[in-house]
């Protein structure tokens, strides 16, 4: 009986599978787009991206947010300590480096920012953690790490 009721799932999965129309749409649906690998256009550190971590992310991002006296998730992203504190230095949640400048796919950054973390052995939540990030300040940071990742 068992048996039989396995053979059935099994034969409806390849059903599924073959025909067409079915599997392609389902298949389309869930697959996540390919990473940008150019940037729209060329993004001032300072000018504009520092000030989104300046709005967003220092609240919990600054030394003394958390109680012990840290910064939370041991990242400082006020300006003048943000961005050696992201550029080729290893996230404390994976084994990628927070922006790994030219790579998305390889930024922790972008990661934490689009909610994939998990894919790539992170941990935690979406940031911001608090408040929101409206989707044209995330593509201006991946557009800067796409850039190269530059301090100007
Ligand atoms: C309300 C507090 C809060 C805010 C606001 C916040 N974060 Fe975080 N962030 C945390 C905490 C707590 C952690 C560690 C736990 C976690 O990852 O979920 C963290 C972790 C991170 C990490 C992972 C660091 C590492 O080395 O692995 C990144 C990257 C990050 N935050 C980026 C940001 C950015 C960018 C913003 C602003 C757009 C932001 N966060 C806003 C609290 C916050």
């Amino acid at each position: 009986m068992r048996l039989r009721l396995f053979v059935g799932l099994v034969a409806m999965g390849l059903a599924a599978v073959a025909t067409p129309g079915l599997s392609g749409c389902s298949r389309e649906a869930s697959a996540t787009p390919p990473a940008r690998r150019t940037p729209s256009r060329a993004v001032s550190f300072q000018n504009e991206v520092q000030p989104i971590f300046s709005k967003r992310c220092i609240a919990c991002h600054s030394p003394g947010a958390f109680e012990d006296g840290t910064a939370m998730g041991g990242l400082v992203l006020a300006s003048g300590r943000s961005h050696a504190q992201l550029v080729g230095y290893k996230s404390l949640e994976s084994k990628l480096p927070r922006v790994a400048p030219g790579d998305l796919e390889q930024s922790y950054l972008h990661h934490k920012l689009r909610g994939t973390f998990m894919k790539v052995g992170g941990i935690g939540v979406k940031m911001p953690l608090a408040g929101e990030i409206p989707e044209d300040e995330i593509l201006l940071i991946e557009d800067w790490i796409l850039g190269g990742a530059k301090i100007d």
